[in-house]
């Protein structure tokens, strides 16, 4: 029994972990989709999913924690420089280049939702599995979101 509980925490820690490179990259993805738009309308929505992801990624870390108390995620913030609007002023008002972003977007936050699914049905803590979910529907809020802004932009 003990065996395969200690089976069951290896893989569950497996699992948070590709979960939280998913997300570091998500939140990576709108720092620098941030950085290359300057529609206001489209940055407001860029930087709520930016940090929707960073609060993704803050409760996986407290999940690794619970398992791997030294566990400490990687810190490399160089990227936040990326998204310093000072530094961006008054580029990336093409209406091509914010669709897009919007579209390859879109696809990532799909992506995501099916890979939670995945999550959720290989882990076999029900605690998980109901946080697997829950970031999964999230991640098809934001799709649907962007695809709102999206006809926005196409003036539908
Ligand atoms: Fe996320
Ligand atoms: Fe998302």
């Amino acid at each position: 029994m003990k065996k395969i509980e200690e089976k069951d925490g290896k893989k569950d820690v497996e699992l948070i972990k590709s979960a939280l490179r998913q997300e570091m990259a998500a939140e990576r993805r709108y720092a620098k989709h941030l950085a290359n738009v300057n529609n206001k309308r489209v940055r407001q929505v860029l930087r709520e999913l930016h940090e929707a992801e960073g609060k993704h990624k803050d409760a996986l870390v407290i999940e690794m924690k619970k398992r791997v108390p030294s566990f400490e995620p990687e810190k490399n913030e160089l990227w936040k420089l990326e998204m310093n609007p000072e530094m961006l002023e008054g580029i990336g008002d093409d209406v091509e280049l914010i669709k897009t972003i919007l579209n390859i977007n879109i696809e990532k936050e799909k992506e995501a939702l099916k890979q939670y699914k995945g999550y959720a049905n290989e882990t076999n803590s029900d605690e998980l599995k109901q946080l697997f979910l829950q970031f999964g529907r999230e991640e098809y809020e934001h799709s649907e979101h962007l695809k709102e802004l999206n006809k926005e932009m196409n003036g539908e």
